[in-house]
């Protein structure tokens, strides 16, 4: 059975990932701003009849920065292209990549602070001045030829803004960071994927999905399609709230949307490092996660909730993340003035 490495509940889930994302700007819920800023780039660069400048999109993963990067071509009536960072391994990758464009294409580029220094170089011209430095042989006998290209989109995604070098970071000409969505925004997030799956589901229920989300409409999405199963299983395959509330308890996923992970980290934090401040390895290391994995993916939410504090000395529990998970305030800390935010 080994051969088995991709469950086949797994495809489905990429393929109905296919489905639910939106293909246009008019569909594309939430990100208020970040949509209206590109509607206008992308309606005067059409105007004159240009390729839009290059725009990175950076922000916590799952919060639609590809869906967006297709959102644009499409808008922009042009196809795309898209790889990613780790997966352009030469600069002949990218070269190939690149001179296949046709003119105002958009160029996707994924997890772009993981491209190379050398095809990062290659990137600058061909993002400034459209063309393209190659050299052709080696040694003695090598020679560098300049081709020029079509009129492009650069489209970045990176969950590290922090991590670009600066050169590459200062060619694009938009730079949109991605947020959490609000609640409501989810909410009818939820809705519009129910009703593409054909699915029952009461208001109540969205909500209570939404509520449980993490700010991100991956997960609300991988979370209506389990409470879809259980509804199915428990009830008539309505989701109501009793359902959501139930199958999410079930999957371990908590009122504000704490997967176990989070909860994990936070309780590891309070537990075994007397609420911090902890480094990030040590934490890392403690509860056996990447902390590229709890950096990029855990803090951001756990941050945004007011759950998490970054301090020089390390990451600490807040007032408000004991409370959460029902411990008790240690004396000393609350006397030591650490949690005055929370005492009013
Ligand atoms: N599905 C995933 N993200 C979405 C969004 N922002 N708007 C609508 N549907 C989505």
């Amino acid at each position: 059975m080994e051969e088995r490495l991709v469950a086949p509940q797994e495809q489905l889930t990429d393929h109905e990932g296919e489905v639910l994302r939106p293909h246009r700007m008019n569909d594309y819920i939430g990100q208020r701003k970040v949509k209206e800023n590109l509607g206008i780039f992308i309606q005067a660069a059409s105007t004159r009849g240009e390729a839009l400048d290059h725009v990175l999109l950076y922000g916590p993963p799952g919060l639609g920065k590809t869906t967006l990067a297709n959102i644009i071509a499409a808008e922009m009536g042009v196809s795309i292209r898209t790889s990613s960072g780790p997966a352009i391994e030469r600069p002949g990758d990218l070269a190939a990549i690149l001179t296949g464009l046709e003119p105002r294409d958009v160029l996707f580029i994924d997890e772009i602070h993981r491209l190379n220094s050398t095809t990062e170089e290659i990137l600058y011209s061909a993002m400034e001045d459209g063309c393209l430095d190659i050299v052709i042989g080696k040694g003695p006998s090598a020679r560098s030829i300049r081709l020029s290209l079509p009129p492009f989109t650069l489209v970045g995604a990176t969950t590290r803004a922090g991590q670009l070098t600066s050169p590459l970071r200062d060619r694009f000409g938009v730079i949109s960071r991605l947020e959490f969505y609000e609640v409501e925004d989810l909410k009818e997030i939820v809705l519009r994927a129910a009703g593409i799956l054909r699915l029952g589901i009461t208001d109540e229920g969205a909500e209570e999905i939404a509520r449980r989300s993490r700010g991100t409409p991956r997960i609300g999405n991988r979370l209506l399609k389990r409470v879809r199963d259980f509804a199915l299983v428990w009830g008539d395959g309505v989701v109501t709230q009793t359902i959501a509330r139930e199958a999410l308890n079930r999957l371990e996923v908590d009122p504000v949307g704490l997967d176990n992970i989070d909860q994990k980290t936070l309780r590891t934090i309070i537990l075994t490092f007397a609420g911090g401040p902890v480094g990030l390895e040590t934490l890392a290391a403690t509860i056996g996660e990447e902390s590229e994995t709890l950096e990029d993916v855990v803090e951001p939410y756990l941050l945004q909730m007011g759950f998490l504090q970054r301090t020089p000395r390390g990451r600490m529990a807040t007032a408000r993340a004991y409370q959460h998970l029902g411990y008790s305030l240690p004396q000393n800390r609350a006397e030591c003035g650490l949690f005055t935010e929370e005492r009013t």
